[in-house]
C-alpha cells in the first residue's frame, strides 16, 4: 500500500454520449461534433488527473472498452472501503456490460496488493457504487443514496459487508440521480449539498447527522455546474468549473480550490467525483484496529 492517496480513473479514448439516462445527458450535442468533443475529452480528463497529482495523489487508469462510453465514470463501479471492492450493479442495461471489466480491474489490482477483497452483490440488489455510497471521513458511516440508480435494500447489504453504518438518503428527482451529485462530504466534517435533490426525510437525516453550521448548500448554479461532484483530498477540493459564487463560499472556509473544464463529461451528467474511484480509504475502526495490534 501507498502512503499517498490512491485513485482510480478510466482512459477516455472511448468515451461519448451516445444514449440518454439521465437527464442532462446530450447524445444531440455529442453527434454534431464527435471528433472535438473526443479530443477535449481526452484534454479534460487528462488535466483532472493532474490536478489529483498536484493535490499528493497517485491514479491508477483502466483501459477504454468500445460500446461503454461511461466507462469513465469508475466511481459507479464499487464501493471500497478497508481494501475490500464491493462490486456495483448498474439499472441500466446500457451500463451493465461495465460490471464484468471493473470486476476484473478489480481482480487485477487485488492481485497486486492494492485490493484485499472483490465482493459481489447478492441477486436483486442495485447499487451503483460510490456514486451512491460515500464514506464520511469524519464522522465515520457511509451515506447511500437510493431511489433512483441504487435500490434501498442496498443499504443492509453496505452494512454487512462492511461492518459500518450506513445512513440512507433518498434521492427525490432524476437530475440528481447518484448521491455524488448533490451531496459531498468535506475536511472537517463540512458536508456541500443541494437541499432540492433531497426528500423532507433525508434532507432530516442531513440536519440530524450535521450541525447547521457545517452544512454549506449549494445553489442550483453550483449543483448544475456539477460542482458539488468535487474530489476532496484534505484542504484540496477539485471540481469542474465553478461560478464565483461557490469558489468565494470555499475559499472563505479555508479550502484551495482547483477547477478543471469538464464541459465533455458534464453532457454526460459527470464530473470530477464521478470520473475517480477512491481506492485506499480506511476506515477508523481499522486503523484503531490495527494501532492496538
Ligand atoms: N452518464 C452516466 C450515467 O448516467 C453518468 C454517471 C456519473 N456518475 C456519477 N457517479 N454521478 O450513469
Amino acid at each position: 500500500m501507498t502512503d499517498k492517496p490512491l485513485f482510480l480513473m478510466t482512459d477516455a479514448r472511448h468515451f461519448g454520449v451516445t444514449y440518454q439516462i439521465n437527464p442532462w445527458m446530450r447524445p444531440d450535442a455529442w453527434k454534431a461534433n464527435p471528433a472535438a468533443l473526443t479530443a477535449a475529452a481526452a484534454k479534460s480528463a487528462s488535466a483532472l488527473r493532474k490536478e489529483l497529482e498536484k493535490a499528493g495523489a497517485r491514479v491508477e487508469i483502466v483501459d477504454a472498452v468500445e460500446n461503454l462510453p461511461d466507462l469513465v465514470f469508475p466511481a459507479n463501479a464499487a464501493i471500497v472501503l478497508d481494501g475490500r471492492a464491493l462490486v456495483a450493479r448498474f439499472r441500466h442495461p446500457e451500463r451493465q456490460g461495465e460490471e464484468a471489466v471493473f470486476r476484473d480491474a478489480f481482480l487485477k489490482l487485488k492481485a497486486r496488493g492494492l485490493l484485499s477483497d472483490v465482493i459481489e452483490l447478492p441477486n436483486k440488489i442495485l447499487q451503483e457504487g460510490a456514486g451512491d455510497c460515500i464514506w464520511d471521513k469524519d464522522r465515520g458511516f457511509f451515506w447511500a443514496g437510493y431511489g433512483q440508480r441504487s435500490t434501498p435494500n442496498s443499504i443492509p447489504v453496505i452494512e454487512s459487508v462492511f461492518g459500518q453504518q450506513v445512513v440512507g438518503l433518498e434521492l427525490a428527482t432524476d437530475r440528481f440521480y447518484h448521491l455524488d451529485t448533490c451531496f459531498c462530504p468535506l475536511a472537517g466534517g463540512r458536508v456541500l449539498y443541494y437541499p432540492p435533490a433531497f426528500t423532507p426525510q433525508s434532507l432530516g437525516m442531513i440536519r440530524t447527522h450535521v450541525r447547521k453550521k457545517d452544512r454549506i448548500e449549494a445553489t442550483a448554479e453550483e449543483a448544475a455546474a456539477f460542482c458539488v461532484n468535487a474530489v476532496n483530498i484534505d484542504n484540496h477540493i477539485v471540481m469542474a468549473k465553478a461560478p464565483a459564487s461557490l469558489r468565494a463560499k470555499l475559499k472563505a472556509l479555508g479550502y484551495s480550490l482547483a477547477e478543471v473544464d469538464l464541459a465533455p463529461f458534464i453532457l454526460s451528467g459527470g464530473g470530477a467525483y464521478c470520473m475517480t474511484l477512491r481506492l485506499d480509504r480506511q476506515s477508523g475502526n481499522q486503523a484503531a484496529m490495527r494501532a492496538a495490534e
